[in-house]
Order: C-alpha cells, then structure tokens, then sequence
C-alpha cells in the first residue's frame, strides 16, 4: 500500500517510526509525509487567506493544494481529508481501505481547505467524532494506526482481530492476567476453569452486557443477529430490545 500524506506540520508524523507502524513501512507499507508549503512559490509561502462571506479565521487556499495533490495523485488513489464535518470514521471504514492500493491523506489546517478542491478531486472528508481538533494531523495518526494494524502480517497474532471491540459490532469483554488475586481484587473464576465453552459463552457474555450498558447504539445494530441466550440474558439484566419503548 502506498500512502501519502500532506500537512504543513510534517514534524506530526514522527510517531509513524515506531512501534508496529515503524515495523509495517518498511516492508508492507510505503509511506511517505509531504510539506504543503513546498508547493508555494510567494516568500511567505502563504497557503491560507480570508473565507468569502465573511466570518472567523482562514481557510486553505487552493492553489497549493492542487499543486500537490496532481503530482502525488494515480488512478488507483483515494483522496481522504479530515474534518469534522466528514463522514464518521468506523472500525468498518479502517477495514474497508485496508485493500486499497493508494491512500493520499490532506491535512486542513484553520476553518479547513477551499471546497472546490475536496469537489475537484472527488475527495472524502472523514470526522473522527464530534468534536473540533486544531487540524487533521492528529486524525491521520488515528486513522492510520486503525488500517495498519488491520493488514495481513503486521499483528504478530491475527487471530487477536476476531474478538477486539467493534470487530463482531459489540465492545470486548474485561480482560485479566497474573496475579490470581490482586488488592482483594479477584480474577472471575471461569476464565481459570479451562472450561473453553463456558469461557467463550462468559466472554460474549460479558461483551452484550458491556455494550449494552455503555453502547445502547451498537447494541441496537446487532439485535437482529442475537440468538435466543443473548436476549435471555439481556432481558435478565434488564435490557429490554431497543424498539420496545418506541413501539406504541
Ligand atoms: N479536524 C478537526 N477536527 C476533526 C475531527 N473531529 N475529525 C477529523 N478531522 C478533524
């Protein structure tokens, strides 16, 4: 996978060096961070100005940005520029352009980048939640640890996808180590059991309760797949099905 990334902050992306990521580009991503400015050619390498129609701060202005983006686009890439009036970022879209051959991530910085060039480029604005950051650098980082670790061969030990939170649309169940015992505080007993059955029945268990609770949201996208013991024991806990009070 080829990614690209453009920011006027490339001192951002430092922490792409390490750990799993730092380990991923070198063999199964190619990844390289590009300074907007290098496409201004004024002496203050201006590349915002004030929004028409009035109103706080700058926005980016388009110029440089079409500069970059025609030297660094293919017909294979997808143009993502973050922003907080994009389209959600899921653990589904992370898994959705891991198959992708070209990635070109456009960092905004001020009230955001010219319209027409998200529009020229058929660009996707993509929010990582409702809530405002300085600029997109730190949403690229997130992004893009979501995708790494999501290739074939860059976890050591894929099979730790399969039950992570948001990989069945439920949060994962608690997890313990060593000690057994710790502060009076001790490890459930099953997990200690050896009883794989009953274990993975504990863990999904524990997921439904756990999303219930904090998750209304996601609990409701799966109901329909929940058999006949995942409702038993959510109406135990006394989680009645999401439609129930909107029914009548
Ligand atoms: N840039 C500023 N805020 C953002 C957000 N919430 N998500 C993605 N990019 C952003």
């Amino acid at each position: 996978m080829r990614i690209d990334i453009v920011s006027i902050f490339p001192e951002y992306f430092a922490p792409l060096d390490l750990s799993l990521i730092g380990k991923a580009r070198s063999s199964q991503v190619d990844l390289a961070v590009h300074d907007l400015r290098q496409w201004t050619f004024d002496v203050h390498r201006t590349v915002d100005d004030t929004p028409y129609g009035g109103g706080p701060g700058m926005v980016m202005k388009p110029e440089p940005w079409g500069l970059a983006l025609d030297a660094l686009n293919s017909p294979s890439a997808q143009i993502i520029v973050p922003s907080p009036a994009g389209k959600p970022f899921t653990q589904e879209m992370a898994a959705s352009l891991v198959p992708a051959d070209h990635l070109i991530f456009a960092c905004g910085r001020y009230e955001g980048i010219d319209q027409r060039v998200i529009e020229h480029y058929g660009a996707t604005e993509v929010s990582l939640g409702d809530y405002v950051l300085f600029g997109g650098e730190v949403a690229v980082l997130v992004m893009l640890e979501a995708i790494i670790r999501l290739i074939p061969g860059v976890l050591g030990n894929a099979s730790s996808l399969d039950e992570e939170s948001h990989a069945n649309g439920l949060l994962e169940s608690p997890v313990y180590t060593k000690p057994p015992s710790w502060r009076e505080l001790d490890v459930p007993e099953i997990l200690r059991s050896g009883d794989h059955g009953k274990i993975a029945r504990w863990r999904r268990d524990q997921a439904l309760l756990r999303t219930a609770s904090l998750r209304p949201d996601l609990l409701e996208k799966v109901w329909p797949t929940l058999d006949k013991r995942d409702l038993a024991l959510l109406a135990e806990a006394g989680f009645a099905s999401p439609g129930a009070d909107v029914a009548e």
